[in-house]
């Protein structure tokens, strides 16, 4: 078993990372359970692979289970079903000193962190990632949100849980491409100032995403590791540093409004095309070596994730695509920060970026 604190005074918790955690997370989380119960909330893909795994657990540590199923998919995040979890809470008389488990990918840790942070103003959380995404990102730091007709993650609040629990065996059931695309947060670690991390991705994404548990553990520990020691320097992204996270974002956000935020391309797969654009958009501008910037699209390529507009079954033109970057919640006073890099592990943030080079830039990748 691994344990990753987060370092937050009053706010901190331990981030638990072992292989069968969930077969014995009745231990762990017994003492959560008030009056002998716990609220788990999950999603209907989850509930029929992962559910029944921690149910068993629970209830062979006493505790009885009182599970909440909601819909899969990013439209989960949403008032509608915000509305509906929050009266699903109060129905089961979730009080202030309650802890509600999250048990799913990004999507499910969200939503849940958000209704607790306003049921009965706050209650508890314990995060349960069941997605590679969220076992390396979306379930530590405190970040929930739903999204808004106005753009994705637009309304929401950093409320940390209260415990991350991570088993890594729960990815067998993930299906390959969305191991695949969450992948992506991981290399990300490595591009934004971890060179060594980066050359263990190249030697070990075959292992990891055939389900090499030894190669996802590692993964996973040394991606919350890294994230834990960034949210603890910069819990609200004020300094700059929490930015960082965001490479390959902001293209791969215009990316994903531009296929409809669907299933053309998963939020990781848009990240990895984000990054590879990046790269190639700071080797353009002189900021970095070209020999990198084609190492980082070399290997998103080798594991079959989208590396460019193309692979990204991204049509539109690059004004189009600057034209979403401007919705971007980072936008301040006129101006969209921009994470670039001065190599592999060199990543900073840009106050400079011209828009409308960006889009010369992104018409010159669509050219080929
Ligand atoms: P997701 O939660 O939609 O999960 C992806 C799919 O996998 C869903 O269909 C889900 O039902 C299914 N699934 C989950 N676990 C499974 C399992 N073990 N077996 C079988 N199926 C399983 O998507 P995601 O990629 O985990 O998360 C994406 C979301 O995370 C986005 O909304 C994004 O905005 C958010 N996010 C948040 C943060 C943050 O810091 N809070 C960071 C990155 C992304
Ligand atoms: N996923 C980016 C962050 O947590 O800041």
């Amino acid at each position: 078993m691994a344990l990753v604190r987060v370092a937050l005074d009053a706010r901190s918790y331990d981030i638990v990372i072992e292989q069968g955690a969930l077969d014995r997370a009745g231990e762990t989380l017994r003492g959560f359970a008030r009056k002998g119960r716990l609220v788990v909330v999950t999603d209907a893909n989850v509930a029929a692979t992962q559910l029944p795994r921690l149910e068993a657990s629970l209830r062979a540590a006493n505790v009885a289970v009182e599970p909440i199923i909601l819909p899969p998919g990013e439209q989960t995040k949403s008032w509608r079903h915000l509305e509906q979890l929050l009266d699903a809470l109060l129905a089961q008389e979730i009080e202030r000193g309650d802890h509600i488990v999250a048990l799913g990918g990004g999507v499910i840790g969200d939503l849940v962190g958000f209704a607790a942070s306003i049921l009965k103003r706050g209650c508890h959380f314990v995060q349960v990632p069941t997605t590679l995404l969220a076992q390396v990102d979306s379930s530590v730091g405190g970040k929930t949100a739903i999204n808004a007709k106005a753009g994705k993650n637009l309304i929401g609040a950093f409320y940390q849980p209260s415990l991350v629990l991570i088993d890594p065996s729960t990815l067998d059931s993930l299906p390959p491409r969305e191991t695949r695309a969450g992948y992506a947060e991981v290399v990300k670690y490595g591009l934004i100032d971890d060179p060594a991390f980066f050359g263990w991705c190249e030697a070990n994404a075959d292992a990891l995403l055939a389900g090499d548990p030894d190669a996802r553990t590692y993964a996973i520990e040394h991606s919350v590791s890294a994230k834990a020691a960034i949210v603890a320097d910069d819990e609200r992204e004020t300094s700059g540093r929490r930015a960082l996270l965001n490479l390959g974002h902001t293209f791969g956000h215009a990316l994903e409004a531009d296929t409809g935020f669907s299933d053309t391309l998963l939020h990781g797969e848009g990240v990895a095309a984000g990054m590879a654009l990046a790269f190639r958009y700071s080797a353009r501008l002189g900021l970095c070596p070209v020999e990198d910037a084609e190492r980082v699209t070399a290997h998103l390529k080798a594991v079959g994730l989208p590396h460019d507009l193309a692979t990204a079954h991204v049509t539109a033109d690059g004004t189009a695509l600057v034209g979403h970057m401007l919705h971007d919640k980072k936008m301040a006073a006129g101006t969209l920060p921009f994470l670039l890099a001065r190599g592999i592990g060199q990543t900073f943030l840009s106050k400079d970026v011209v828009l409308d080079d960006v889009a010369a830039f992104l018409d010159e990748e669509r050219a080929g």
